[in-house]
């Protein structure tokens, strides 16, 4: 396994402060903490080659987990291993084999070019010339450096910052890479551009990758697994599309009606439910697990004219959306599986 992570806490201490001076003073000499509790006894293993979506509401606990995996925080109680190594305690060898892109935040050199920044960074890490030279090129090739390869980063758009940091974490080759956030508030032409990369690296160099999103679209264009936190705890460790299949159970059919109806008037199968859009147009919302789509527009087939019919697969947002919103109290942890939930 690639990254071990047994039973990992982190609590934030806060120190709350009372206000004006006098408060001020108190907190200095006799400060009052606040334990948060971030993280919360979190579990899981990453195999080498996995992309992994780590993913879950605001404040989940999610950047706080990435932190611990990269080596910038100590975890309070539990253990981090990535490639064997403790990431907080040996961070000069971690680092050599780990890269890090927090979407938030450029870690580049803000007034160098991106080119001087990526020779600063081969240097650092020791890369043979060639080696780095052929990263460059994969990398310009890829991410379209060309044009920003001579602009200093301060004068970067968004998404040519985004892609210049992504180049940098992965041009010393790391074998692991924690992406938190890399797809915020770009265009879709960018994160399109982004998610190739990726996949590439991952498949093409075999790299390891942890990957934190609330764009569903990174997730369903990248990770077979997801692993979804909630108030610090793991809900859900297992497969995407077992999510999909065990929430996505409702499909819906929209069908024209050649002829204006009332709701009344048509008979309806089991376990289906009806809704307007206009006399002409209606919306058939069905359990797929109970009935099918065929049986559905054939049983409404049999009664009225049709003139259009079209089936929605559900998509990733709106079952996520589910689960976040409703059914977490019901879900128990186990890998790959979800209990007792119903949606
Ligand atoms: N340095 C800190 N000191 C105190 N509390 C913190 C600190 N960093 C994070 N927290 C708190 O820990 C909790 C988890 O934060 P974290 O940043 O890990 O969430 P997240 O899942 O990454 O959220 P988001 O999707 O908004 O990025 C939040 O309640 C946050 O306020
Ligand atoms: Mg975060």
């Amino acid at each position: 396994m690639v990254i071990q992570v047994e039973n990992l806490s982190k609590i934030y201490r806060i120190n709350q402060k009372t206000p004006g001076l006098g408060g001020a003073l108190k907190s200095l000499f006799r400060p009052q903490y606040l334990d948060k509790v971030a993280v919360d006894g979190i579990s899981f293993e990453v195999g080498q080659g996995e992309i992994v979506g780590y993913i879950g509401v605001n404040g989940a606990g999610k950047s706080t987990t990435i932190k611990m995996l990269t080596g910038i925080l100590a975890p309070t109680t539990g253990s981090v291993r990535v490639l064997g190594r403790d990431p907080h305690q040996e961070r000069v060898a971690n680092a050599r084999e780990i890269g890090a892109v927090f979407g938030q935040r450029t870690q580049l050199w803000w007034d160098l070019a991106l080119i001087e920044s990526l020779n600063m960074i081969g240097k650092l890490y020791d890369l043979p010339p060639a080696h780095y030279r052929d990263q460059l090129a994969r990398f310009t090739e890829m991410l379209d450096l060309g044009e920003i390869l001579h602009i200093p980063i301060r004068n970067m758009s968004l998404g040519q910052k985004m892609r210049a940091e992504l180049a940098a974490t992965l041009i010393h080759d790391p074998k692991v890479v924690y992406l938190d956030e890399p797809t915020i508030g770009l265009d879709l032409m960018v994160k399109e551009k982004i998610r190739a990369f990726i996949k590439q690296e991952n498949r093409e160099r075999g790299i390891t990758v942890v990957l934190t999103t609330h764009d569903l679209g990174d997730i369903e264009e990248l990770c077979q697994r997801v692993i979804m936190i909630d108030m610090g705890k793991v809900i859900y460790d297992g497969a995407l599309q077992t999510i999909r299949d065990r929430f996505g159970k409702y499909r819906t059919i929209t069908l024209e009606l050649s002829a204006m109806l009332g709701t009344g008037d048509l008979d309806l199968l089991d376990d289906t439910e009806i809704e307007a859009i206009d006399g002409h147009k209606w919306r058939i919302r069905f359990d797929r697990t109970r009935t099918s789509a065929s049986k559905v527009a054939a049983h409404v087939m049999n009664q009225v004219d049709v003139n259009d019919f079209s089936l929605t697969e559900p998509d990733l947002t709106g079952i996520v959306k589910q689960i976040y919103q409703g059914a977490l109290n019901d879900i128990k942890v186990s890998t790959g599986e979800l209990a007792q939930v119903t949606v």
